[in-house]
C-alpha cells in the first residue's frame, strides 16, 4: 500500500482522481490537497470538500493552498469546468472540514511524519513548489512525484503548453528541477483515456450516488470538451496519475530529460521533453507514452462500484 497525497484543483478529472485513490487498496490517501487553477482557490477547495462528502472520505485530511500562482496572475480554466468549477451535479451541503494548515504545511508535516509518501498533483504545482522551498528537507521523503501534467506532444493553452504547467511554470520548474523522482503523466498519454459513450454506460449501470454523480460530472465535462476541444468524448486526464500509481503496467513510460520553458513569447510553460536523447541533458522524468484502455477503466469503474 502506498502512502499518498492528491494535490488538485478539482475539477472534473480531478473529482474521478479522488475516488479512485480513496477506493483503490493499493493507496493509503493520507491528504488531499487543493490549489488555485480549474477554478478560485474557494471554489475548488468547496468542490473538494463537496465530493468528499458525497463519497462519505472522512478518514483524509483536507487542507486548502496557494490561491495563486508564484509569479504570475491566475487564469482559471472556467470554460471548461464552468461557474463552479465542478458543474453538472448538485451537491448536498459539505460536512467534511478544512485543516487549518496550509496545504504546503500539511505536506511537510505528513512528509515528516511517515516514512515515504507519493505525492500525485493534478493541478498547477504551486503548492508542491511552496513546500519543496520552505522545507527543502521533505525532498528525501518524497518517494515519488506522479504528476498529470505537460505533454511531449500539442498542448491544450498554447499549442505546446498545458493548463497545469502553463498556469504556473515557474512553480513547475522547481519541481522538475527539485531531484525528485519524477514521472509526468501528459496529454500524449490522457488523452488515450477518453470516457467513451460505451464507459459512461458501465458507470451509469453502477447502483450508487457516487456513480451517478460521475455520469453527470462527465455528461458535463463531455459538453465543454466537445464544444472547445471538438472531442467527440472527454479525456479523465488526472486519473490517469492515479492510475499509474496503482499499476505502472497501466501507464508505460520512458526515461527522459524534460525542462520547462519560462522564457519563450510562445513557448512559456512548454515541457520540453528530449525524447529522443538529442540534447544530451541527463534523463530526470519517466514521460508517460501508452495507456492500457482496458485496464484504466476496468479500474476506474471497480473503483466507482466500490462507493
Ligand atoms: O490540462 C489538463 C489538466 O488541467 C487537468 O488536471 C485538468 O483538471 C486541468 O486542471
Ligand atoms: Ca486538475
Amino acid at each position: 500500500m502506498k502512502k499518498v497525497i492528491l494535490d488538485c484543483d478539482p475539477g472534473h478529472d480531478d473529482t474521478l482522481a479522488l475516488l479512485l485513490a480513496h477506493a483503490n487498496p493499493a493507496i493509503d490517501l493520507l491528504a488531499v490537497t487543493t490549489v488555485a487553477g480549474n477554478q478560485t482557490l474557494e471554489k475548488v477547495t468547496r468542490n473538494a470538500r463537496n465530493v468528499m462528502t458525497v463519497a462519505g472520505i472522512r478518514k483524509t485530511l483536507l487542507a486548502a493552498g496557494a490561491d495563486r500562482p508564484l509569479v504570475r496572475e491566475l487564469s482559471t480554466g472556467e470554460y471548461i469546468h464552468g461557474v463552479t468549477g465542478l458543474d453538472g451535479y448538485n451537491f448536498p451541503a459539505p460536512t467534511v472540514p478544512v485543516d487549518k494548515r496550509h496545504a504546503a504545511d500539511l505536506i511537510i508535516d505528513l512528509l515528516h511524519a511517515n516514512d515515504k509518501i507519493t505525492l500525485i498533483p493534478t493541478a498547477p504545482l504551486t503548492n508542491i513548489a511552496l513546500a519543496i522551498r520552505k522545507d527543502p528537507t521533505i525532498i528525501p521523503k518524497i518517494e515519488e512525484i506522479v504528476l498529470m501534467g505537460g505533454t511531449n506532444s500539442t498542448g491544450n493553452v498554447t499549442p505546446l503548453a498545458e493548463a497545469n504547467i502553463w498556469i504556473d511554470a515557474e512553480a513547475a520548474d522547481i519541481v522538475f528541477r527539485s531531484g525528485v523522482p519524477l514521472t509526468m503523466v501528459g496529454l500524449n498519454l490522457t488523452h488515450q483515456a477518453k470516457a467513451t459513450p460505451e464507459v459512461v454506460d458501465r458507470i451509469r449501470k453502477l447502483d450508487n450516488e457516487v456513480a451517478r454523480m460521475a455520469v453527470g460530472l462527465i455528461d458535463f465535462f463531455a459538453s465543454t470538451y466537445k464544444k472547445y476541444f471538438h472531442f467527440d468524448a472527454p479525456p479523465i486526464h488526472d486519473a490517469c496519475a492515479v492510475a499509474r500509481v496503482i499499476n505502472p503496467d497501466i501507464v508505460k513510460c520512458e526515461f527522459v530529460n524534460v525542462v520547462v520553458e519560462l522564457k519563450g513569447t510562445y513557448t512559456y510553460g512548454a515541457t520540453v521533453s528530449d525524447m529522443e536523447g538529442i540534447t544530451g541533458r541527463p534523463a530526470n522524468t519517466n514521460v508517460a507514452t501508452k495507456l492500457d484502455f482496458d485496464k484504466f477503466w476496468d479500474l476506474m469503474i471497480e473503483a466507482l462500484g466500490s462507493y
